[in-house]
């Protein structure tokens, strides 16, 4: 049921700290066993300093214990159909598989469910660096 994950994304989305780009994201990810973990983007006056709702998503995850991500939705305030930036895919490629789905949603809910894998082709492995 992803109607739920993109709830959760839109809740988060709540409380965006975008005073800047006045751009609300909000993302949520899920584990295999059913936990949710949310986030938003956060702003600094510095704005390189900012970062993604997808990022903050991913630090409550880390923080609540990880495991196998399943399923992921991010949603923007003022855009149809929010895709995850570069920097954002390498960030959950780290911890979600190519497999995982990805919602891509808009005000209403989900619009499109991709594969990670195919939002990140050609992606940098960290593998060699074991
Ligand atoms: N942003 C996200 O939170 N996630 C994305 O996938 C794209 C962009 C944020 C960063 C910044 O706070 C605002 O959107 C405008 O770029």
């Amino acid at each position: 049921m992803s109607h739920d994950l993109y709830l959760a994304a839109r809740q988060a989305m709540q409380n965006a700290y975008a005073p800047y780009s006045k751009f609300p994201v909000g993302a949520a990810l899920r584990t295999e066993d059913g936990r949710i973990f949310s986030g938003c983007n956060i702003e600094v006056a510095s704005y390189p300093e900012g970062w993604c709702a997808e990022t903050t998503a991913l630090g409550a995850y880390i923080m609540g214990g990880g495991g196998r991500i399943t399923e992921i939705a991010v949603v923007a305030e003022r855009m149809a159909r929010i895709t995850p930036c570069g920097g954002c895919r390498q960030r959950l490629a780290e911890f979600a598989s190519a497999e995982t789905s990805l919602y891509l949603c808009d005000e209403v809910g989900v619009v499109e469910t991709v594969r990670l894998g195919d939002m990140l082709p050609y992606g940098f492995k960290g593998e060699t660096l074991r």
